[in-house]
């Protein structure tokens, strides 16, 4: 018998656990293992139940994804679980921690299930461009009827131990701690009522509820719009409604070749590569594991307006204590005001009890001083990007923070150094960018600067887990690794439009390749004068910046959906962008004034010169050692900009394009377009000269 898979018995009750850590993934010992510890409590003659239950933080949480892309080596997951259910014993499945996509489905082919309170279960192959390939297809909708089942495998979600035993997919909850007590306990009572096997495959009644329902095709309708250019929600419905259509042996064959189309997709690929990139980037390249960690249990905030108040939101949903400062009562006010709306809306939505708003809305205070920040362990600054004014903000906190006080800045392009410079701790100095809406996105860029001590990196890369979300380290440049990339972007999408595309042609090739929105509906998200400041103030500077239709936006206060106009028109109470023939007008006077005559430009030509722009600077990122790895620039954009996880990230996307591809068209546009932004960067070059990829770096 394997290592990992162990069977022992308990009075009358077979024990088969797994242990595999650090998740019990089905990997191909754990699979075989299995097989044997069920053989040998068939031929136990003392044990009359028998009991699956895990060690560790977790029951099996799915097929092992590090084996995908290799051949399967017997027995298959199915196999396995079609094993399980055949058993003339009775099963029991303990569960505890989470219990996912095949880890799930092995607690199917079992006959009787039982799980902590504390326990989740789910199928979130999807998540990973797959389907259910085990039988969860098959047999969930058996449990939980089609509309549940649709909704459980499309959306990858997990379901809380609760909802699952009001849904059918758990016979008993128990409120202990111990789930192999637990798990004893209900088969002892099995054993006792001597209650017979019961297999999930042979369950009708929901089955012939749904049959033939168009619960199917509506359901459809409603992931064109939520999972649109997406392969594998589309596969799972199908498999769903095979479950329905075809009886369980059929049914379980149309799975299988559902799963393979879906394994075979390069969107599988790009999932699974952003599956892992996201659990990389908090590996720190030259940060050891040991690294140690400085206790972050209070911080303050300054600036109470969209950023300051969202960024506070995710101290206060951990339940660490926050101090927002501001200048003026009237403006610390109207924050905290946000702050409640924000968390009052959640709770009209179900996703928050009010003893929660509450409880969150308790741990910020405000305060228009400085000397409160006096005992807090983090500091973030976040007023508007103006050096002269972080800097004299930041030689402030210097003087009044206890020291080991991390100062941080939520700068979105400024120089950390230069800011650290305004203090004597400039080891304590780090930036951590927020992306808007700070309490909603992912991302957190924590930005080091030259002099930032390995003890402040480590801390602020545990900070983002510790608030939930994905920390990405990076180097000091202007914009960092996102906007150093996106404000290449920005300024080719609007040459293409001066040259003639139309900005919803522009927008809507990003959104057709995975983008939640396009460059000119971002621009109008996120304001028009944004772009028009940092322009002028390169112009009075002494830079060359070429004038703009967007400049004339912007003069005109079209400043995007505050003023209801911007690249687009907005209707009162609406965020849909809609095209404006006034701004087709603006565009072409624009052009007639700078005397540019209008082409007819094609959709890969924009899909080129948007895409290859940020792939060529991004190299330049690498090539300066701003970005460590390429799957750190990945998770940059699918966290902090929407870049579509099945794509894999700008880098991964690259690879699969072929860097050859990209490199003969940056040299193109270099002579065509011209400037800086198109120089080839000798990254780029030297791997295409070795016939490598980023993902090889
Ligand atoms: N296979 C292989 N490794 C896995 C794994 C899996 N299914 N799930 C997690 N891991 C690894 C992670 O890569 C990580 O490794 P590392 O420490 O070397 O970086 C380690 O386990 C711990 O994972 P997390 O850091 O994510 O730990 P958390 O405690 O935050 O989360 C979890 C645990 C909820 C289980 C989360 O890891 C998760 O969601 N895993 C994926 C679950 C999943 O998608 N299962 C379906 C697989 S597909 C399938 O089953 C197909 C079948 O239908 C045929």
């Amino acid at each position: 018998m394997s290592e990992v898979v162990t069977y022992s018995r308990e009075g009358n009750i077979g024990v088969i656990t797994v242990n595999y850590p650090p998740v019990n993934a089905l990997s191909h010992a754990v699979r075989s293992g299995l097989i044997a510890a069920l053989e040998q409590g068939q031929e136990d003659s003392e044990a009359k139940v028998l009991l699956l239950v895990c060690e560790g933080r977790t029951f099996i949480a799915g097929a092992d994804i590090r084996e995908f892309g290799k051949p399967m080596q017997k027995p298959g997951l199915a196999e396995l679980v079609e094993t399980y259910e055949n058993s003339e014993k009775p099963l029991v499945a303990a569960i505890h921690g989470t219990a996912l996509g095949g880890g799930l489905e092995m607690a199917l082919g079992c006959h009787y299930r039982v799980a902590l309170n504390s326990a989740k279960i789910g199928l979130p192959e999807v998540k990973l461009g797959l389907l259910p390939g085990a039988g969860g297809t098959q047999r969930l909708p058996r449990l939980t009827g089609a509309q549940k089942a649709l909704e459980i495998i499309t959306s990858g979600e997990f379901v809380g131990a609760k909802d699952a035993l009001a849904l059918g997919i758990l016979d008993v909850v128990d409120d202990g701690e111990d789930v192999k007590a637990a798990g004893l306990a209900y088969a002892q009572q099995i054993a006792d009522e001597g209650k017979p096997v019961r297999r999930v495959r042979d369950l009708k009644d929901k089955i012939a509820a749904d049959k033939g329902s168009d619960v199917f095709d509506q359901f459809r309708a409603v992931l064109q719009k939520k999972a649109r250019g997406q392969f594998s929600p589309f596969k799972c419905v199908d498999a769903i409604e095979a479950a329905f259509d075809l009886p369980f042996a059929e049914g379980m064959k149309r799975e299988r070749e559902l799963f393979t189309e879906c394994m075979d997709s390069p969107q599988r690929a790009g999932q699974i590569h952003s599956f892992f990139a996201e659990r990389e980037v908090s590996k720190v390249k030259g940060l050891s594991k040991d690294t140690p960690v400085r206790d972050v249990n209070s911080v303050g905030i300054i600036g109470a307006g969209t950023m300051g108040g969202g960024i506070a939101m995710n101290f206060a949903n951990v339940g660490i204590p926050v101090i927002i400062v501001e200048m003026k009562q009237e403006a610390l006010d109207k924050g905290l005001g946000i702050i409640r709306k924000n968390y009052e809306n959640s709770a009209k939505k179900g996703r928050l009890t009010q003893q929660q708003v509450e409880d969150r809305i308790a741990l910020i205070t405000g305060s228009l001083s400085y000397d409160d920040f006096k005992s807090v362990d983090l500091v973030i600054e976040a007023v508007f990007e103006n050096m002269a004014v972080k800097k004299e903000i930041f030689a402030k906190l210097d003087a009044i923070c206890k020291p080991g006080t991390i100062l941080a800045s939520n700068t979105s392009t400024l120089d950390v150094d230069e800011i650290a410079s305004a203090t004597r701790r400039p080891e304590d100095v780090v930036g951590m960018h927020f992306f808007s809406p700070a309490n909603v996105m992912k991302l957190l860029e924590n930005v080091r600067g030259s002099k930032t001590s390995d003890e402040v990196k480590a801390t602020v890369m545990a900070v983002a887990k510790k608030i939930k979300k994905v920390g990405v380290l990076v180097g000091n440049c202007h914009g960092f690794v996102g906007n150093r990339m996106l404000h290449r972007r920005g300024a080719e999408a609007m040459t293409l439009v001066n040259e003639g595309a139309t900005p919803q042609q522009v927008d809507k090739v990003l959104t057709d390749l995975g983008y939640p929105m396009g460059q000119f509906a971002m621009s109008d998200l996120a304001g028009i004068d944004v772009g028009y400041r940092i322009r002028e103030e390169r112009r009075n500077a002494g830079e060359q910046v070429a004038p703009s239709w967007m400049d004339k936006l912007a003069e005109q206060n079209r400043l995007g959906q505050k003023t209801m106009a911007g690249v687009y028109k907005y209707e009162e109470g609406s965020r849909n962008p809609v095209p404006d023939p006034e701004v087709e007008r603006i565009i072409e006077d624009f052009r007639k004034e700078q005397d540019i005559g209008s082409r007819e430009i094609t959709d890969q030509e924009i899909l080129e010169r948007c895409m290859y722009v940020m792939v060529n600077e991004a190299a330049k990122i690498l090539e300066e050692g701003i970005a460590d790895r390429a799957l750190d620039i990945d998770v940059v954009w699918i966290y902090g900009y929407g870049f579509p996880a099945y794509r894999g990230g700008p880098m991964f996307w690259a690879d699969q394009v072929g860097l050859d591809v990209i490199l003969a068209a940056v040299e193109k546009y270099h002579g065509d377009v011209g400037g800086e932004q198109w120089k080839p960067a000798d990254l780029l070059k030297q791997l295409v000269a070795d016939g490598k990829k980023f993902g090889d770096l």
